[in-house]
């Protein structure tokens, strides 16, 4: 039976490769600080539904503490490592630069370095579009530049590649990093926008609407992005691979369709756009297809009306999370 390690289990994407992969029939480990970078009752929440499984464990560590992730993990052989642990979002980490550097560049090496000690053979890591800043012609290649990072997160996640490709150098582990673009689905992060117009609109609150709605993403359904994850289990040397839906839409237009999935008009209050926000974002995914005979399954409506229902059949209590 193969026995994998999930680090951010408790969180939004984490949980979900998490479940896919006991669904497959794997044994997982999972790794999380339970923090509150946002309401840790959704962490909670996430993580009951995969704890009472008989193949899962659940260890409640902090990434950037080595000896204590080192000792928890003692004696486990897994047959890979995913890496989605960090400290995530462009525009809270302006305020907070070391938390992120901490977390995602320092807990990614210890990751790293738990490889070796553990002889693991494979590390997948999760980085972002954000690498690719606002320059680079659209659709994103894998290629593109990544040298002008717009945010202290964007900068973090270019020293967490930076630091696997040093590792894989020196120490030949097999690394493949995935850029995600805008994962959103049941159970997603407070602080992401398609949640956060999901809850102002259904609790008849105003909602913040960064710029003119026109800025375009690449909007991906966790599912898919979880099941891009799993299947980058496979050798591959080290690859940089995309994991975005090459289905561009403005934030605007994906409102209208939260809207429309919930049957209740919102009333917008509009805010300046964010300075480390990108006015567009559209993955090539190519790459994806050939190396991992990987496809995104499910349209933007259709995301949107799963997530619309897991709100509606939670709001008891999601009501109540506290947004950042
Ligand atoms: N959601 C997206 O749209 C998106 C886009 C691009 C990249 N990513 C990346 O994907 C990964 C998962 O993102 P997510 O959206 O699920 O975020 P998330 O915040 O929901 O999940 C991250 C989890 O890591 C945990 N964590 C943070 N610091 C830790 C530490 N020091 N020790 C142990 N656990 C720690 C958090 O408690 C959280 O549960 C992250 O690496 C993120 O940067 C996400």
């Amino acid at each position: 039976m193969a026995m994998y390690l999930v680090t951010g289990a408790a969180g939004f994407i984490g949980h979900w490769v998490a479940r896919q992969l006991l669904e497959d029939g794997s044994e997982v480990d999972g790794v999380d600080n339970l923090n509150d970078a946002y309401d840790p009752r959704i962490k909670r929440w996430r993580l009951a539904q995969i704890e009472g499984h008989p193949r899962f464990r659940f260890m409640r560590k902090d990434i950037t503490e080595q000896e204590s992730l080192s000792s928890a993990c003692a004696g486990r052989r897994y047959d890979a490592v995913f890496h989605l642990a960090a400290r995530a979002g462009a525009p809270q980490s302006v305020a907070r630069p070391r938390e992120y550097i901490e977390a995602n560049a320092i807990g990614t090496q210890n990751v790293l370095e738990l490889c070796s000690r553990l002889d693991v053979g494979k590390l997948v890591l999760a980085s972002t579009s954000s690498l690719y800043g606002a320059g680079n012609p659209l659709p994103l290649r894998e290629t593109a530049d990544t040298g002008r990072p717009r945010s202290p997160y964007a900068a973090s996640k270019k020293a967490a590649e930076a630091l696997a490709y040093a590792h894989h150098h020196v120490h030949g582990l097999d690394v493949t990093v995935l850029r995600y673009f805008t994962v959103y689905g049941p159970a997603g992060r407070p602080d992401m926008s398609l949640f956060r117009f999901v809850r102002w609109i259904r609790e008849g609150e105003p909602i913040v609407l960064h710029g003119d709605g026109s800025q375009t993403r690449d909007f991906t359904y966790v599912e898919d992005v979880a099941r891009g994850t799993t299947a980058a289990a496979a050798p591959l040397g080290f690859e940089v691979i995309n994991l975005g839906s090459d289905a561009p839409v403005r934030l605007g237009e994906a409102l209208r369709m939260v809207e429309e999935s919930l049957g209740l008009k919102a009333r917008i209050r509009h805010e300046p756009v964010h300075r480390v926000d990108v006015p567009a974002t559209w993955a090539e995914i190519g790459k994806a297809r050939r190396l991992l005979g990987w496809e995104p399954r499910t349209g933007l409506r259709e995301g949107i009306d799963r997530m619309v229902r897991w709100y509606l059949d939670n709001r008891d209590w999601a009501r109540n999370l506290v947004l950042p």
